[in-house]
Protein backbone atom coordinates (compact mmCIF):
# COMPACT_ATOMS: atom_id res chain seq x y z
CA UNK A 1 0.00 0.00 0.00
CA UNK A 2 1.27 3.38 -0.79
CA UNK A 3 1.47 6.35 1.34
CA UNK A 4 0.81 9.85 -0.38
CA UNK A 5 2.90 12.63 2.16
CA UNK A 6 1.57 16.24 1.05
CA UNK A 7 4.66 18.31 0.93
CA UNK A 8 3.83 21.99 3.47
CA UNK A 9 4.26 24.96 0.88
CA UNK A 10 7.08 26.16 3.22
CA UNK A 11 9.15 22.95 2.61
CA UNK A 12 8.82 22.69 -1.03
CA UNK A 13 12.50 24.14 -2.46
CA UNK A 14 12.53 27.17 -4.99
CA UNK A 15 14.93 26.75 -8.29
CA UNK A 16 18.17 25.50 -6.57
CA UNK A 17 17.20 24.71 -3.32
CA UNK A 18 16.24 21.61 -1.24
CA UNK A 19 14.32 20.92 1.94
CA UNK A 20 14.36 18.14 4.87
CA UNK A 21 11.48 16.02 5.91
CA UNK A 22 10.64 13.97 8.10
CA UNK A 23 7.86 11.30 7.35
CA UNK A 24 6.92 9.31 9.89
CA UNK A 25 10.21 7.21 10.57
CA UNK A 26 12.19 8.36 7.47
CA UNK A 27 13.97 11.14 6.97
CA UNK A 28 13.99 12.31 3.03
CA UNK A 29 15.84 15.41 1.15
CA UNK A 30 13.69 17.32 -1.95
CA UNK A 31 15.76 19.09 -4.24
CA UNK A 32 14.40 21.93 -6.39
CA UNK A 33 17.04 21.29 -10.09
CA UNK A 34 15.61 23.34 -12.66
CA UNK A 35 11.67 23.29 -11.42
CA UNK A 36 12.30 19.33 -11.02
CA UNK A 37 11.51 17.79 -8.45
CA UNK A 38 13.35 15.02 -6.52
CA UNK A 39 13.09 12.84 -3.65
CA UNK A 40 15.52 10.50 -2.02
CA UNK A 41 15.70 8.89 1.27
CA UNK A 42 18.16 11.18 3.04
CA UNK A 43 20.49 8.13 4.20
CA UNK A 44 23.51 6.71 1.89
CA UNK A 45 23.45 3.54 0.97
CA UNK A 46 27.25 3.37 1.42
CA UNK A 47 27.52 3.73 5.45
CA UNK A 48 24.15 5.62 5.85
CA UNK A 49 25.50 8.99 6.06
CA UNK A 50 23.10 12.41 5.06
CA UNK A 51 22.70 13.18 1.78
CA UNK A 52 20.81 16.21 2.13
CA UNK A 53 23.94 18.13 2.50
CA UNK A 54 25.90 16.80 -0.36
CA UNK A 55 27.34 18.69 -3.21
CA UNK A 56 25.16 19.16 -6.20
CA UNK A 57 26.12 19.11 -9.67
CA UNK A 58 23.24 19.00 -12.11
CA UNK A 59 21.34 16.24 -10.73
CA UNK A 60 23.70 14.82 -9.31
CA UNK A 61 24.30 14.46 -5.44
CA UNK A 62 28.24 13.90 -3.90
CA UNK A 63 27.84 11.95 -0.13
CA UNK A 64 30.42 14.37 1.87
CA UNK A 65 30.82 11.39 3.91
CA UNK A 66 33.10 9.55 1.16
CA UNK A 67 31.93 11.13 -2.27
CA UNK A 68 30.37 8.68 -3.61
CA UNK A 69 27.97 10.08 -6.26
CA UNK A 70 23.91 9.51 -6.64
CA UNK A 71 21.45 10.35 -9.52
CA UNK A 72 18.83 11.59 -8.66
CA UNK A 73 16.52 10.88 -11.15
CA UNK A 74 17.10 6.86 -10.81
CA UNK A 75 19.14 7.28 -7.53
CA UNK A 76 21.89 4.94 -8.84
CA UNK A 77 25.42 5.43 -7.72
CA UNK A 78 27.09 6.74 -10.82
CA UNK A 79 27.89 4.42 -13.37
CA UNK A 80 26.05 1.30 -11.77
CA UNK A 81 22.62 -0.04 -11.59
CA UNK A 82 23.20 -2.47 -8.57
CA UNK A 83 24.02 0.46 -5.63
CA UNK A 84 21.37 3.05 -5.26
CA UNK A 85 19.63 5.44 -2.88
CA UNK A 86 15.91 5.10 -2.94
CA UNK A 87 13.95 7.93 -4.77
CA UNK A 88 10.23 8.67 -4.35
CA UNK A 89 8.00 9.81 -7.27
CA UNK A 90 6.64 13.10 -6.81
CA UNK A 91 2.69 14.26 -7.53
CA UNK A 92 1.48 17.42 -8.47
CA UNK A 93 -2.01 18.20 -8.20
CA UNK A 94 -2.70 21.84 -8.85
CA UNK A 95 -0.35 24.06 -6.95
CA UNK A 96 0.27 20.81 -4.24
CA UNK A 97 3.30 18.41 -3.71
CA UNK A 98 2.80 14.65 -3.02
CA UNK A 99 5.67 12.52 -2.60
CA UNK A 100 4.64 8.70 -2.76
CA UNK A 101 6.09 6.73 -0.41
CA UNK A 102 6.12 2.83 -0.03
S1 LIG B 1 28.39 7.08 3.59
FE1 LIG B 1 28.01 8.03 1.68
S2 LIG B 1 29.76 7.62 0.50
FE2 LIG B 1 30.12 6.59 2.41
Amino acid sequence: MSLRFQVPQDKVPTIGQRSFLQVNDQFLALFNINEKLYAINDSCPHQGASLFGGKLEGQTIQCCAHGLKFDLATGCLNNSTHFKVKTYPIERVDDQIFIVMD
